[in-house]
C-alpha cells in the first residue's frame, strides 16, 4: 500500500518512521514533508492545506491510506475530500475537527456530554464580552475561538490584561476571523498532561499518557511555543488511571459525536489539566501532539499503519496494540530566537553520530536537503529522542545526543522531563 502522509514537522517524521516498519507499506508520500521524511520516502511539493491537491495526487499515485498529521488539512475537510474518492483517511471530518477548530463547539461539546472543564461563556459581541469582564474581575482565560497557532489563548492574572487581551483579540483582529468569537473562561491551575488515543468511530485505545514543555525558556518561562519537548509515560496520570479518565473525558466526546451521525476516526487528544479538585479537559485537539508523537512512535510495539486501517474500517477492537515498557523523551533543538524571529540555513552535523546509539532517534522537524547537506529551515529544527529504562536514563541518553548534535545557533531547554522526576521511585 502506498500512503500519503501530510505535514512537514518531527511529528510527521516519526509517523514516517514508524510507517515505514509496517509491512503493509511500501510506499511513503509526505506532503510537503522535512529532510527525515526524505530520508524514509518522497516529499511531494504539495501543502498542506491544500486539500485538492492532495486528494487529486493520492488518486493519481493509487495511495490507499492517507495520513494528516497537522489539524489545518482536517479543519478544512481533507478526510471529507478523502472519502468521496473512496480512499481511506487516518483522521476526523470536518464537522469532527472542529472539536480543534472551534472553542466554542468544544466547549458546548463537553458541557453536553459531561466532561469536568473549566466554566465558560462565549461571546460574539465585545461590548457584552467587556461588561462579562469588568464584572467578573480577574484572573480569568481569553481564547479566540477558531485555530491561531497556538497563539490564541491569553491567561490572565488581572482585569486590565483580560481587557487587554479582548481587545487584541476582537477589536484589533490579532488573530484574523479567529477572534470573532472568544471564550472567557475560569482559570485552573495544575500540572497539563496529554491524553490520546485512536478512535474508530466507536472503540477507542488509549496511549500512553504524555507531558509537553510548552513555554520556551527553562523553568517553564517565557512565550509559549509549539512545545520544547515530551516524555511518556507522564506518571502524574498513572496507568490504573487510564481508563476512568477515557470514561471521563474521551468516550462521552466519542459517544457524543457518533450520536450527532459524525463518528470520530483519527487521535483525539485531551490536554488535562489535574487541578486539586480532580482532572479537567483545557481542550482537545483532533491529531497526535507534536512533540508528544515522537516519543510515543518510540514506545508504540504495533503496526501503526495497520491500527490506522482499523480505525477507518471500524474494527479498532480487532487490534492489539502494545507499547514498549520504557520511558520515552524528546528534546527539542530549535533555532535561537524562536518563537519569534531566527536564523536558518545553518548546516546540521553529527546526526549519525548522535543516532549510532540504537535507543536514539533524531526526529528531524524544520529542515531540508540543501547540496547533499541537512540544514535548518524552521523554528523547532530537530528532537532528539531517546528510550530508557526510566525517565532519568531516558534524559540522560537523550542529552547526550543533542550533544552529538551540532548547528550554530542552536537551542534546546536543557530541564525536559524535570519535572517527572518526582516520581520516579514510585511504581508506574
Ligand atoms: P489551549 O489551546 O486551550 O490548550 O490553551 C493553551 C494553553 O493555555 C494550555 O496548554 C494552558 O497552559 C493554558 N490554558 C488554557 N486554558 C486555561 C485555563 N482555563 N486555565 C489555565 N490555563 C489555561
Ligand atoms: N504539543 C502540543 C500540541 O501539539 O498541540
Amino acid at each position: 500500500m502506498n500512503v500519503l502522509l501530510v505535514g512537514s514537522g518531527g511529528r510527521e517524521h516519526a509517523l514516517a518512521f514508524k510507517l515505514s516498519q509496517s509491512p503493509l507499506v511500501q510506499k511513503i508520500y509526505c506532503a510537503p514533508g522535512n529532510g527525515g521524511t526524505a530520508r524514509l520516502g518522497e516529499n511531494v511539493a504539495i501543502k498542506d492545506d491544500d486539500v485538492s491537491a492532495l486528494v487529486h495526487f493520492a488518486v493519481k499515485h493509487g495511495v490507499g491510506l492517507v495520513v494528516p498529521g497537522p489539524e489545518l488539512p482536517l479543519t478544512l475537510g481533507l478526510a471529507n475530500a478523502c472519502r468521496d474518492a473512496g480512499i481511506p483517511c487516518f483522521g476526523p471530518t470536518e464537522f469532527c475537527a472542529r472539536l480543534e477548530g472551534s472553542k466554542a463547539f468544544a466547549k458546548e461539546v463537553m458541557l453536553e456530554s459531561g466532561v469536568p472543564t473549566a466554566h465558560f461563556a462565549v461571546f460574539d459581541d465585545y461590548a457584552q464580552a467587556r461588561a462579562f469582564i469588568e464584572e467578573k474581575g480577574a484572573p480569568l482565560v481569553i481564547k479566540a475561538d477558531g485555530l491561531a497557532a497556538g497563539k490564541g489563548v491569553a491567561v490572565c492574572e488581572t482585569k486590565e490584561s483580560a481587557l487587554f487581551a479582548l481587545e487584541q483579540t476582537m477589536r484589533d483582529k490579532r488573530f484574523g476571523t479567529a477572534g470573532e468569537r472568544v471564550v472567557v473562561e475560569e482559570m485552573l491551575t495544575g500540572e497539563e498532561v496529554s491524553f490520546l488515543a485512536f478512535c474508530d468511530g466507536e472503540n477507542i485505545a488509549v496511549m500512553p499518557t504524555c507531558q509537553d514543555h510548552k513555554p520556551v525558556g527553562e523553568g517553564d518561562t517565557g512565550p509559549n511555543t509549539g512545545g520544547m519537548g515530551a516524555f511518556s509515560p507522564a506518571s502524574i496520570l498513572p496507568k490504573a488511571d487510564y481508563p476512568a479518565m477515557a470514561e471521563a473525558t474521551i468516550l462521552p466526546v466519542v459517544r457524543h459525536m457518533r450520536a450527532l451521525g459524525h463518528p470520530f476516526v483519527g487521535v483525539l487528544y485531551a490536554g488535562l489539566i489535574m487541578t486539586a479538585s480532580g482532572p479537567k479537559v483545557l481542550e482537545y485537539n483532533v491529531r497526535f501532539g507534536d512533540p508528544e508523537c515522537q516519543p510515543l512512535m518510540m514506545r508504540l510495539n504495533a503496526d501503526l499503519a495497520e491500527i490506522m486501517l482499523a480505525c477507518c474500517q471500524g474494527r479498532l477492537n480487532e487490534v492489539d496494540i502494545r507499547w514498549k515498557p520504557e520511558t520515552a523523551i524528546c528534546v527539542v533543538m530549535a533555532a535561537e530566537g524562536y518563537p519569534r524571529d531566527y536564523p536558518s540555513g545553518m548546516v546540521i552535523s553529527g546526526l549519525d553520530e548522535a543516532e549510532a546509539d540504537e535507543r536514539v532517534m533524531v526526529f528531524q522537524a524544520g529542515t531540508k536537503v540543501s547540496g547533499g547537506a541537512t540544514v535548518a529551515s524552521g523554528g523547532r529544527v530537530l528532537g532528539v529522542t531517546a528510550l530508557g529504562e526510566n525517565l532519568s536514563g531516558a534524559r540522560e541518553r537523550a542529552y547526550r545526543a543533542v550533544d552529538r548534535v551540532r548547528f550554530e545557533h542552536s537551542y534546546c531547554r536543557r530541564d525536559i522531563g524535570k519535572k517527572g522526576l518526582k516520581w520516579e521511585s514510585s511504581s508506574q
